[in-house]
């Protein structure tokens, strides 16, 4: 498809997300595909990019939602996605996110330790109900991937080890209040590696045989998100190879497969879109200056994330520059070092792959407004969130205001 986006950069303004709807389908297609023949749910991760239109957008494909907050399963319900096909999970629920949840009876709670079982449990009981519940296991691997988003090492505050989650669904199975249907496991997200998924779905299949011969059923097995995608030049996992390596080592088991990709649906949908502001040359650099910042993409900033930059439409020959924001950090930062051709004042610069935890991650700092975000479908485009203003900014804060 042929896209103007110097026109779409003038109709919406800048900085701006753009989302291409068509490749979010087709992903999702792919991947559903991939688990054809086994009973299966893809519950999108909603924080990797939790615009209404784009959960909506997968809603109608079929999709389920796995939250982290009250405010995202909000969102999933209100974007047309069932409450059977909702997950909520998280290491730390508030009383009353926990209560909503069960309110809304959304398909499952991932507990995350003992204690947040009790409290479910307490809650359950107030309400009268039966709280349909998961355990996230922890099973100890290394998914060699960024530590920061690293989470299925015991050092890691996620999950239980597996001899504690025995204990809970033990507990659980007893009590009136619990049900325990699910188990999950989430091991890190951006793998590009096989192997460790492989492993830690080898070890939680086991537990769930071993919790079969005492007599408790699961019905749903998590495979947690994280597949890995292309930002630079990796070479990643391919979802026929994922659903093979799942269905490999749950073999045998009767349970509907449900995994939580957010990255894989969306980051590659996402460019990023931000205008030349200035060019700065110093004695050893050359600084090209952009209108966007850290706040609005803080990966490279937070994780030293790579994302390929380039400039829209601009011939000339390619020195390297650091593409920075106006943000008063020295880590505001899009990449370092970049091959860009000589650029001038309102030139369009579009940073790739930030369809996921690009905009999800955003914030006012230095009371920049967050930007605005179009979809693309079809060769349409439509805006699907207007650009923050600086009343939008103050709005919580005027009333306040004593002079
Ligand atoms: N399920 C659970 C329980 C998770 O914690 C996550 C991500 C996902 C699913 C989705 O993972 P994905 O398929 O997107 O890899 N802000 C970081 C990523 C943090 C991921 C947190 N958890 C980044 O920008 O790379």
């Amino acid at each position: 498809m042929n896209i103007d986006y110097k026109a779409l950069a003038e109709k919406y303004g800048t900085p701006l997300y753009i989302y291409d709807f068509d490749y979010i389908e087709n992903r999702y297609t792919t991947l559903k595909e991939a688990f054809a023949g086994k009973k299966s749910l893809i519950n999108y991760a909603v924080k990797a990019n939790s615009n209404l239109s784009v959960i909506a957008h997968l809603a109608k494909l079929g999709a389920g939602a796995d939250c982290v907050s009250i405010g995202e399963v909000k969102r999933a319900l209100e974007a047309g996605i069932s409450k059977y096909k909702i997950i909520f999970s998280g290491v730390g629920k508030r009383d009353d996110e926990i209560r909503m949840a069960l309110e809304y009876d959304i398909l499952l709670i991932n507990l995350e330790s003992e204690a947040e079982m009790k409290r479910v449990e307490q809650i359950a009981k107030e309400l009268g109900v039966e709280a349909r519940i998961s355990v996230r296991v922890n099973p100890n691997i290394d998914p060699q991937t960024h530590p920061y988003i690293s989470t299925g090492l015991h050092e890691s505050k996620f999950g239980v080890e597996i001899a504690m989650a025995k204990r809970m669904y033990i507990y659980a199975k007893k009590s009136e209040f619990l049900n325990p249907v699910g188990i999950h496991f989430h091991i890190g997200s951006q793998l590009t590696n096989l192997e460790p998924i492989r492993e830690a779905c080898g070890i939680v299949a086991d537990l769930v045989r071993s919790l079969k011969a005492i007599k408790i059923d699961i019905k749903f097995f998590d495979v947690g998100g994280g597949i890995g995608v292309v930002y630079d030049d990796e070479v990643t996992i391919t979802a026929k190879e994922y659903t093979e390596a799942i269905f490999a080592m749950t073999k045998g088991l009767d349970v509907t497969l449900l995994c939580e990709p957010g990255r894989y649906m969306v980051a590659n949908a996402g460019a990023f879109f931000t205008k030349v502001l200035y060019e700065k040359l110093n004695e050893e650099k050359r600084f090209v200056i952009v209108d966007g910042a850290m706040n609005d993409l803080i990966r490279p900033s937070l994780y030293s994330a790579y994302h390929k930059i380039e400039a829209v439409e601009k011939e000339g020959e390619k020195t390297p520059a650091d593409v920075v924001g106006p943000v008063c950090e020295s880590g505001d930062f899009f990449g370092k070092d970049v091959q860009l051709p000589p650029l001038e004042h309102n030139d369009l610069i579009v940073v790739h792959s930030a369809g996921a935890y690009g905009f999800t991650m955003a914030s006012n700092y230095n009371t920049r407004a967050k930007s605005a975000e179009v979809a693309l479908e079809g060769g349409e485009d439509r805006l699907i969130r207007k650009r923050e203003t600086y009343e939008d900014q103050v709005r919580l804060e005027r009333e306040y205001l004593v002079k």
